[in-house]
């Protein structure tokens, strides 16, 4: 989480230099035995069991990527896995062994070192407030919250070990406790408190009489809090820390830190909702229980719980279940891609993972919902055949939910492909064969349309791979791959492509950090160190962004896209090349966004929906726009 927040404060300059003069291929050669395989060197990979070599070193651009695990990096990271190093150690060992001094932290430059300051401050700051929130709890005017926990069902040692607190009634309460301490200012970027706004001065307490969960990211630093009104009246039943160079609500996991231990042990997450719903789980022996707070699974989520579970378990109340698993570009294309096994737990309708273990059922019943949970495909395909069962269905309609399934199938493993679509057909009542043709032909189809020129670098790109790539997901890699290798496509090409341009979960993860690195840049004066800078002319000796994205990127997943892109072959990329790639995934984009919209119509119409309703009318208002944006890709318009 905090991606970015992981920059060791090296100079960019001096990790360039450092690149430079460290040899990746007799790094990894001191542990791996490899021989030349074309341009590249392969081995065995040193960070899974294999026996055919999959792993990778690329002595012309000094990384490594393993096919079989999808590892990858470059030789600092290399490094820092295979020996369990931190970032600096490693760093600081590279440098040892290539003669380099390792230059004071402290020497950044000022802007930067700015920035880092102000964020040690923000944590302090979140810190103190934790010590703040914990002793009001135990305070008189924490009764009420304590009553509130106790009649809740938290125990003392749950209460505890998640530093639950109390955010007290008054409306300056923290601005006591914690204004000698820390600057107003730091106050505010921590979202504890809230300027008065209006041109008058002075802030105020964020949060007032809430019952306190502070957010903690992978290792347990607090980043942001929630808050659960302890007023009925109150419309806000939770508040959350405002989104800051801290708290992502995308990113953060609640209860991570606490359930890291249970996800490795037990090879599993389970991912709830909510708050109170972690809790639960954890005091009544889940300890591998996120929540994502409210929101379905980003991709970003979605990479972290990949990285550390080979299963992940979704336990929101059926109807929340039933939107977060039909959200087709986001988290769950992610898992699935990754091969993360992902079922859906068979809660009772409407109730929480909370309401369950406390309900009169308690463990038992949950612990039931968890051995009936089903596979997410079987849970998409039971949902949309619906309570009136099989038998009620046409065979038009059967058909129609079997080609609804194509894409997520599509993004399955190989290896269980085809059980899956020979599950499917059965459920449906058709014939498997018919379905199977299908998969291969959306599979193959998109593939026989593409030039020579997508193959040759298909092959490059994902060797080894089983899974079938289209050509539009071809194209976003190929975009993706240019403008990391380049820092003068990566100015010219990002701020114009947006999250919705791109289909596959990896891929928008990615994009979306490329964005942020993009955006940070153009905010720090130009010319500043490593950062591509807004007015800066391009200077070929530029170090890639992949480069410097990969010393900040935290989460495994992302890093190994990141390597295998900047280690991808990329001949004669131009403008001209990238503007037909854009506009293929684009329209690739908005052709699946159209279907997803019609199928809706169809849904709509068919529950008794007449062309006067608001909703029906809004999402043909969005199938009309989308058919003309489609329109304007095919006659090879805006280019972005
Ligand atoms: P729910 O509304 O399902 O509530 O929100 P809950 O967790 O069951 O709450 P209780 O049991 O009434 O206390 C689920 C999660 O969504 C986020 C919170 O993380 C909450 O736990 N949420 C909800 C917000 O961030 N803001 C809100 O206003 C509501
Ligand atoms: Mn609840």
């Amino acid at each position: 989480m905090a991606a970015g927040e992981g920059a060791p404060g090296f100079p960019p300059d001096f990790l360039a230099e450092l690149r430079r003069r460290t040899d990746i291929v007799a790094l990894v050669g001191q542990r791996v035995a490899l021989r030349p395989s074309g341009r590249e060197m392969v081995g065995l990979c040193p960070f899974h069991e294999e026996r055919t070599p999959s792993f990778y070193v690329s002595p012309e651009r000094q990384v490594y990527h393993c096919h079989g695990c999808h590892a990858g990096g470059d030789a600092i990271e290399f490094l820092r896995r295979a020996r369990g190093l931190s970032f600096v150690e490693a760093v600081e060992e590279l440098a040892a062994q290539a003669g380099l001094s390792v230059p004071a932290r402290r020497a950044l430059d000022p802007a930067e070192r700015r920035r880092l300051d102000e964020l040690e401050e923000m944590r302090a700051a979140l810190e103190a407030a934790l010590g703040f929130f914990r002793d009001s709890l135990v305070r008189p005017e924490g009764r009420e919250a304590i009553e509130y926990l106790r009649a809740r069902g938290v125990d003392g040692p749950t209460a505890q070990r998640f530093g639950l607190g109390y955010a007290p009634g008054d409306w300056d309460g923290m601005g006591r406790a914690l204004g000698g301490r820390f600057e107003p200012a730091v106050l505010e970027a921590a979202g504890l408190r809230v300027p008065r706004g209006g041109g008058r001065p002075g802030a105020f307490d964020r949060f007032r009489h809430r019952v306190m969960f502070p957010i903690g990211d992978e290792r347990g630093r607090i980043v942001g809090f929630g808050g659960r009104s302890l007023d009925p009246a109150e419309p806000a039943k939770y508040l959350n820390s405002p989104e800051s160079r801290l708290f992502r609500k995308r990113e953060a996991l609640y209860a991570l830190a606490e359930a890291r231990p249970a996800i490795a042990s037990k090879a599993r997450a389970i991912v709830v909702e909510g708050y109170m719903d972690a809790l639960a789980c954890h005091q009544f022996g889940y300890p591998e229980a996120v929540a994502t707070m409210g929101t379905a699974l980003s991709a970003a989520q979605a990479g972290t719980l990949a990285r550390l579970a080979e299963s992940v378990l979704l336990a929101y109340d059926a109807d929340a279940a039933g939107e977060a698993a039909a959200e087709r570009a986001g988290g769950l294309g992610l898992l699935q891609e990754r091969g993360v096994r992902v079922e859906v737990a068979a809660l009772p309708p409407g109730r929480d993972p909370d309401e369950v273990l406390r309900g009169p059922g308690g463990p038992r019943a949950f612990e039931a919902a968890v051995a009936g949970a089903i596979p997410v495909i079987r849970y998409l395909v039971q949902r949309a055949i619906g309570p009136g069962g099989i038998a009620g269905l046409s065979p038009e309609r059967r058909w129609a939910v079997a080609k609804r399934m194509v894409p997520v199938l599509l993004r399955c493993d190989a290896g269980v492909r085809i059980e899956y679509t020979e599950w499917i057909a059965r459920a449906l009542l058709l014939a498997p064969g018919e379905l199977q043709r299908a998969v291969e032909s959306a599979a193959g189809g998109s593939e026989h349309r593409n030039s020579k020129r997508w193959n040759a670098s298909r092959v490059a790109g994902s060797r080894g791979r089983p899974a079938l790539r289209s050509g539009a997901e071809a194209a976003e890699e190929m975009v993706l791959a240019a403008c990391l290798q380049s820092a003068e496509l990566f100015r010219r090409w990002i701020p114009g492509l947006s999250i919705h341009d791109f289909r596959s979960g990896a891929h928008q993860a990615l994009f979306e950090r490329m964005l942020a690195w993009h955006e940070a840049a153009a905010a720090a004066e130009p010319g500043a160190p490593g950062l591509p800078g807004a007015g800066r002319p391009p200077e070929p000796a530029e170090e890639p962004p992949g480069l410097a994205l990969l010393d900040r990127a935290e989460d495994a997943g992302v890093r190994s896209l990141l390597a295998r892109l900047v280690g991808r072959d990329l001949q004669a990329v131009d403008g001209v090349v990238l503007g037909q790639c854009v506009r293929r995934m684009r329209a690739a984009a908005r052709e699946e966004e159209l279907a997803q919209y019609r199928e809706r119509d169809r849904d709509l119409a068919a529950s008794g929906l007449g062309l006067e309703s608001a909703e029906r009318r809004a999402v043909l208002q969005r199938i009309s726009e989308l058919t003309a944006e489609r329109a304007g890709f095919a006659r090879g318009g805006s280019d972005g």
